[in-house]
């Protein structure tokens, strides 16, 4: 049995130790906001927060994550409140919209970590794949959340 933090609510897993957290989030506690892309640590439209830090949650398994607190796109905000979700729709990001909570999981830590990022920090610090190619409208909307971020 494993047990850690998910969005704020305690969980026990009775998986197999070595199940990949991002199948414990979607088919256990049916959070399914996380997608599974490349199941290989590549494409980043896994990523949560695991105790803050960006986790492509395809690649740690739930063993490792005992007494840790892991946030999903899910627990971002109450209300889609999060300056990330709000710069998302004011720049109208998503097009199919398959990566697109890994990549705000992605952008919140990189907020979280550098408030005030160049263009050239979030081209260094996201690495997660889109295929529909959004990331002109991605890089909009992160310094956009940094603003909305910084004005409280
Ligand atoms: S599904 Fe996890 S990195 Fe691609
Ligand atoms: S919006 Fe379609 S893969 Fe990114």
């Amino acid at each position: 049995m494993t047990r850690f933090t998910v969005n704020g609510n305690p969980v026990k897993y009775e998986l197999a130790p070595d199940t990949p957290l991002l199948w414990a989030l979607r088919d256990a506690s049916n959070l399914t906001g996380t997608k599974y892309g490349c199941g290989a640590g590549l494409c980043g439209a896994c990523t949560v927060h695991v105790d803050g830090e960006p986790v492509r949650s395809c690649s740690v398994t739930i063993a490792e994550l005992e007494g840790t607190f892991v946030t999903t796109i899910e627990g971002l905000s109450r209300d889609r409140s999060h300056p990330v979700q709000q710069a998302w729709l004011e720049k109208q990001v998503p097009q199919c919209g398959y990566c697109q909570s890994g990549m705000i999981m992605a952008a919140a830590a990189l907020l979280r970590a550098n408030p005030s990022p160049t263009r050239e920090d979030v081209r260094a610090a996201i690495t997660n794949l889109c295929r529909c190619g959004t990331y002109p409208r991605i890089e909009e909307a992160i310094l956009r959340a940094a603003e909305l971020a910084r004005a409280g």
